[in-house]
C-alpha cells in the first residue's frame, strides 16, 4: 500500500512518521511545496521540535518514510492521499478575520484531479468547516472522468508538545465516510491502517459532516474551558478567592473532570482561535447568530485576560513600565514546543512594547520563530540563558510554563535584578510563596498580589 501526504507540517509530519512507524509494509510519502521543510525533515535538525520526534522519524526515514518536493509523483503512485495543510483564518474579502481560508486546500484538490490515474482514497486531515468534503467531491468528480475518488475525514487530534505521545497512544481516531459501499470500504481501509496499533474501540467511524465538525467542537469545547476558568481568574482576585483552590475543587465533580481548568493568560496555537472563529463564522452562514455569539466570547475573553495581565504589570509597577526592564520568560504558546503561532506572548510583548517597555525575550525552542513574530519591533533583545537575560532586570513575566523555570535559582535571579524586583506569573506555575519569600513582589493571575510594599 502506498500513502501520500500533502503537507509536512506540525500534522503532516508527526502524523505520517507514526504511521510509517506502525506500518512497516505501507510506504508514506509525505510532500510539500517548501522546499526548506522537506529538506529539514530529511536532516537531524527536524523543522518542529516535539520530544520523542526525532527517534520516531530516524526509525523510519528512508525505510518506509519519505520526504520530497515532488508532489504529483507521490499523488500518481498513491492509493490513499492525506490532505494535511494549513487552513489558516482568511484575511481578505467575504468571511475575513473568521472564515477558513481553502485556497491551499483546494489547490492540492485540483493538483490531485489533474495528475491522478487511477481510484484514490482522499482524507482530509487538515481541520475543515463542516461539508467541506461536498466541495472537495465536486472538485475532484468535476470532469466526468472514470476515476473514482472516495473523501473521508480523519481530523487530527494531537496537540503539539506531546504529539508523538498523542499519535502513539490517542483517546479516539475518528474516521468519517459516506454511507455507501465504497464510502464504508474506505473508512475499514484506513480503520485497518489505525489498527495495527490501536485498540479497535478507540477507533470511532460516523458520517462526513460528524467527523468534520467533531473536530472544530472538540476545539471550541477545550477553547471555552480555559476561557471559562479565566473568567473566573478575574473574580478570584477581585475576593480574595485562590482559583487554584477553585479549580481543583470543581475539577475533582467526574462531571466536570480536572483537565484544561488552570488559569493563566489564556490559549494560544495555530487552532483553537482559528477553528472557534470558523465555527463562529459557519454559525452566522446557518443563520445562528445567538450561537455564533456564544462561542465568539470565548476567543474574546481570551483577549481579554491577556490585555488583563499587562494591566496588572503596569499597574504593579507604579502605573508606568517606560524604560524598564522587563524579561519575558517564555514566548512559545504552551511548553514542550517551539511553536509561536497566536502565542499569548506575542501580544503581551506588544502591549509592553507600545509602553516603552525594554523587553529581553528567552525561551529554549522559540527564540527564532519570536524574532520573525517581533520583526518589526525594534530593540527586543532576544537570550537563551535566563540568568544573563534577568540581569538589571526591573520585572520577569513568566508566559510559558517550561518545566525547567521551575528548576531556576530564583534566588541568583533575584540578586541580580534592580529592586523592587516584581515577578508576574502569567502561568500560575510557580511556587509563589518562595518567590515572595525571597523578596520578589509577585502576581499570579486568579490569586493576586503578595507585595513587601502594601
Ligand atoms: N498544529 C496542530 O497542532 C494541529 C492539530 C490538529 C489539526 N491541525 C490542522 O492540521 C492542518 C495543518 O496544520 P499544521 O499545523 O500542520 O500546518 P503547517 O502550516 O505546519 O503545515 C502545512 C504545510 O502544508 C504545506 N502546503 C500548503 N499548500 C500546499 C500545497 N498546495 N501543496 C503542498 N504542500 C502545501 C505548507 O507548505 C506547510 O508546510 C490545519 O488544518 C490545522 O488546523 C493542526
Amino acid at each position: 500500500m502506498n500513502i501520500c501526504c500533502i503537507g509536512a507540517g506540525y500534522v503532516g509530519g508527526p502524523t505520517m512518521a507514526m504511521i510509517a512507524k506502525k506500518c512497516p509494509n505501507i510506504s508514506v510519502n509525505v510532500v510539500d511545496i517548501n522546499e526548506e521543510r522537506i529538506k529539514a525533515w530529511q536532516s537531524d535538525d527536524l523543522p518542529i521540535y516535539e520530544p520523542g520526534l526525532y527517534d520516531v522519524v530516524k526509525e523510519s526515514l528512508n525505510r518506509n518514510l519519505f520526504f520530497s518536493t515532488d508532489i504529483d509523483s507521490a499523488i500518481d503512485n498513491a492509493d490513499i492521499i492525506f490532505v494535511s495543510v494549513n487552513t489558516p483564518t482568511k484575511t481578505f474579502g467575504e468571511g475575513a478575520g473568521r472564515a477558513s481560508d481553502l485556497q491551499y486546500w483546494e489547490l492540492c484538490a485540483r493538483r490531485i484531479k489533474e495528475v491522478s490515474k487511477s481510484d484514490k482514497i482522499i482524507v482530509e486531515k487538515s481541520t475543515l468547516p463542516v461539508r467541506t468534503a461536498e466541495a472537495m467531491e465536486r472538485v475532484l468528480h468535476s470532469d466526468k472522468s472514470d476515476i473514482h475518488f472516495e473523501v473521508l475525514s480523519n481530523p487530527e487530534f494531537l496537540a503539539e508538545g506531546s504529539a508523538v505521545e498523542d499519535l502513539e497512544n490517542p483517546d479516539r481516531v475518528l474516521i468519517g465516510g459516506h454511507d455507501t459501499d465504497s464510502g464504508q470500504r474506505a473508512v475499514n481501509v484506513i480503520v485497518d491502517i489505525y489498527a495495527n496499533w490501536i485498540p479497535k474501540n478507540k477507533i470511532l467511524t460516523s458520517n462526513v459532516w460528524s467527523s468534520e465538525l467533531s473536530k472544530l467542537t472538540a476545539n471550541a469545547f477545550l477553547a471555552q474551558r480555559v476561557s471559562s476558568i479565566n473568567t473566573i481568574s478575574a473574580l478570584c482576585e477581585a475576593t480574595e478567592a485562590d482559583v487554584t483552590e477553585v479549580s481543583h475543587a470543581i475539577g475533582t465533580d467526574s462531571r466536570i473532570g480536572s483537565k484544561f481548568l488552570k488559569a493563566s493568560i489564556g490559549f494560544g496555537g495555530s487552532c483553537f482561535k482559528k477553528d472557534i472563529l470558523n465555527l463562529v463564522y459557519l454559525c452566522e452562514t446557518y443563520g445562528l447568530n445567538e450561537v455564533a455569539n456564544y462561542w465568539q466570547q470565548v476567543v474574546e475573553i481570551n483577549d481579554y485576560q491577556q490585555v488583563r495581565f499587562v494591566r496588572q504589570i503596569i499597574q504593579r509597577m507604579f502605573n508606568t513600565i517606560a524604560g524598564k526592564k522587563i524579561l519575558i520568560l517564555g514566548f512559545a504558546f504552551k511548553a514542550n514546543t517551539g511553536d509561536t503561532r497566536e502565542s499569548p506572548a506575542i501580544k503581551i510583548c506588544r502591549e509592553l512594547y507600545a509602553e516603552k517597555a525594554e523587553i529581553v525575550i528567552s525561551d529554549p525552542k522559540a527564540l527564532d520563530n519570536a524574532k520573525k513574530d517581533l520583526i518589526d519591533l525594534e530593540n527586543i533583545k532576544y537570550e537563551q540563558d535566563p540568568y544573563k537575560a534577568s540581569k538589571e532586570a526591573d520585572a520577569i513575566a513568566v508566559l510559558t510554563d517550561w518545566n525547567e523555570y521551575k528548576d531556576l535559582d530564583y534566588k541568583k535571579i533575584y540578586d541580580g535584578m534592580r529592586k523592587p524586583a516584581f515577578i508576574f506569573d502569567g502561568r500560575n506555575f510557580l511556587d509563589h510563596n518562595f518567590l515572595f519569600n525571597i523578596g520578589y513582589e509577585v502576581y499570579s493571575i486568579g490569586k493576586g498580589h503578595q507585595s513587601h510594599l502594601d
